[in-house]
């Protein structure tokens, strides 16, 4: 019987390891309560001083060159998308203008407020403008709430 336990321990480990590293990378989701209430809030003043102007109070554009910030288009850009990779570009290329840039961390309660306007629900992390964390959460929206719950 000694060398079938072993064999059950082994397949353990061996069946464990995988799933270790995983999870220390990028198993993570913006469902796992990545951002707090808190965040959302910032992000929201913050949004609507430097970017509610081209993309809109409620996210939708009121400039005709800016992208929605919620649905259609937007969801193919984001979904499946790390943060990492959104908080980047948005740090790289707005406000469009004026320059200059934001601090990082109000990008990323930037990002909190519109994942969060698009249905994400907060939990009790603090999300940072750390690069490598960001880069291992991936964005996950839930489906679109419009209308009955049916999308159109
Ligand atoms: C002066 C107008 C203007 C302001 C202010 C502005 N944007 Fe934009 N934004 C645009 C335009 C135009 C585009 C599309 C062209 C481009 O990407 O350069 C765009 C594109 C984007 C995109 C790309 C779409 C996508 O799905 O990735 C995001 C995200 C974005 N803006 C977020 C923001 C955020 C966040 C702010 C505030 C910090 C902001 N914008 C401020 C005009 C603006």
């Amino acid at each position: 019987m000694r060398s079938v336990s072993a064999f059950f321990a082994w397949g353990a480990l061996v069946a464990a390891l995988p799933l270790a590293g995983a999870s220390a990378q990028s198993a993570r989701t913006t469902a796992d309560g990545v951002f707090t209430e808190a965040q959302v809030k910032a992000g929201e003043t913050a949004y609507q001083s430097h970017c509610a102007g081209c993309h809109g109070l409620d996210l939708k554009k009121t400039d005709a060159e800016a992208p929605d910030l919620t649905e259609g288009p937007f969801r193919f850009g984001w979904q499946g998308k790390t943060v990492g990779e959104r908080f980047d570009k948005i740090r790289t290329t707005m406000p469009k203008q004026p320059l200059p840039r934001l601090e990082d961390q109000m990008y990323v309660d930037i990002i909190a407020y519109i994942l969060s306007f698009n249905g994400v629900v907060a939990g009790n992390e603090t999300m940072s403008p750390n690069a490598a964390k960001l880069e291992a959460i991936t964005i996950d929206l839930p489906a679109a709430k419009s209308g009955g719950g049916r999308r159109r």
